[in-house]
């Protein structure tokens, strides 16, 4: 098989990539190793900063996010015995949404089968050879058999375990990274939110986050020890927790609503930063190139950040044959996943209570809270960066 671009996964970097490079006339195939229920129904962060929905907008998938995404205009963070809501469009003039991941890859896959390029599920991607001689070729195996597709310029969304990073050679690879000593444990449940807007609280117990799925469901996370076992923890127990660490601050008469328990995980947390993001005619975006705690829910705003620019970039080449905006790639997107990955372990040092923390480390996470409820500048920086950096 050949084609133009040869997209290797179909996350929400994948899928988007190939509906703009679809719109713009540029021929694409996406590889998928696993199936479509299973991709529709992986549970990630839900909330979209703006430029996220504009790029969903932008491609049509647009209609249900737009009638079912629930239009936030703040969040509400508490710590030290008080809460502070964070005021998104005065600050900043903009606001976030929130809609589900697996939403967002619904949409992205029932319009690119209606129309779209080739989407092979099944087929899994097993390495990417000749990128630096200008003519890749990505080897995979699908329905038993090994084949091979041709493409003018391949790229790797294939998330944080898939293979196309390993195609840039070890010694021209850089890997920054960072472990954090807590995982989440996330809840989905059948119970309408307890509070309008997302809470993140720093109890004296550890982290908890109050977020949702839709009016009716809700998505909580607790702190919670690294290679913790779900099952030590009985729903009770968790309502428990999220109740002594959401209530800390809360005003009178706030109230955690329990409900029935319908998912249960546990996920432990890394920033990681691979550069290059671009090895010869082999590109990098998303999770196959970086990844972020999911405290302030920027992987998936940084996925979509990556293939904006690399949609553009493509259209650019398409119409003019010049590679001028492919070549800036890697240094755009760099810049905002850098400028990401700072804010990402910004917000879960300063939110989270690690093991045998001292009690200087916790005045200064304390510190770093309380400025943020004290100064409109340093709000404004927060909210800044919360709901999204421009693009370049
Ligand atoms: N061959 C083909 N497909 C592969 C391979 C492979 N060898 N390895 C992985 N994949 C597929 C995965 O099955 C998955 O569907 O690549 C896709 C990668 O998707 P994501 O992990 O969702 O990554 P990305 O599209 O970059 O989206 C980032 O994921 O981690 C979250 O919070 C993050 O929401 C953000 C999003
Ligand atoms: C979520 O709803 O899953 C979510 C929201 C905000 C975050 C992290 C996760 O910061």
């Amino acid at each position: 098989m050949r084609t133009t671009v040869g997209i290797i996964g179909a996350g929400p970097a994948g899928l988007l990539l190939a509906r703009q490079l679809h719109l713009a006339g540029i021929d694409c195939v996406v590889l998928e190793s696993r199936d479509r229920a299973h991709i529709e129904a992986r549970q990630r962060a839900g909330m979209l900063e703006q430029g996220t929905v504009d790029a969903l907008r932008a491609v049509g998938a647009g209609a249900r996010l737009d009638a079912e995404g629930l239009e936030h205009h703040g969040i509400e963070l508490r710590f030290d015995g008080t809460s502070h809501r964070v005021d998104f469009p005065a600050l900043t003039g903009r606001t976030v949404t929130v809609y589900a991941q697996t939403e967002i890859v619904k949409d992205l896959v029932a319009l690119h089968l209606a129309d779209g390029p080739p989407l092979l599920f099944g087929a899994e991607a097993l390495a990417v050879a000749g990128a630096e001689s200008g003519k890749p070729a990505i080897r995979y195996r699908h329905q038993g058999r090994e084949a091979t597709l041709e493409c003018d310029w391949a790229v790797g969304c294939d998330g944080f375990h898939g293979v196309a990073r390993a195609a840039v050679p070890a010694a021209q690879r850089t890997t920054y990274e960072r472990g954090y000593p807590f995982s989440w444990l996330g809840i989905l449940a059948d119970v309408a939110p307890s509070s309008p807007e997302l809470v993140y609280a720093r109890g004296a117990g550890g982290f908890a986050l109050l977020s949702m799925r839709s009016p009716t469901v809700s998505r909580l996370y607790l702190q919670v020890p690294n290679g913790t076992d779900p099952a030590d923890w009985p729903d009770e127990r968790i309502w428990d927790e999220l109740d002594a660490r959401l209530s800390e601050g809360a005003g009178p008469g706030w109230t955690l609503n329990r409900g029935p328990v319908t998912a249960k995980t546990v996920t432990p947390m890394r920033s990681f930063v691979g550069e290059p993001l671009r090895h010869g005619r082999l590109l990098l975006a998303g999770d196959a190139a970086h990844i972020v705690p999911p405290t302030g829910a920027k992987g998936l705003n940084l996925a979509v950040s990556d293939v904006r620019l690399l949609g553009r970039a493509f259209e650019a080449l398409h119409r003019t044959g010049s590679t001028a905006l492919l070549d800036a790639y890697p240094r755009a997107a760099l810049h905002r996943v850098w400028q990401a990955t700072r804010f990402s372990y910004d917000m879960t040092t300063m939110l989270h209570v690690p093991p045998g923390q001292s009690d200087f480390d916790r005045r200064m996470e304390l510190t770093r809270l309380h400025r943020i409820a004290a100064s409109r500048d340093a709000a404004a920086e927060f909210a800044a960066q919360y709901t999204g950096l421009p693009l370049p």
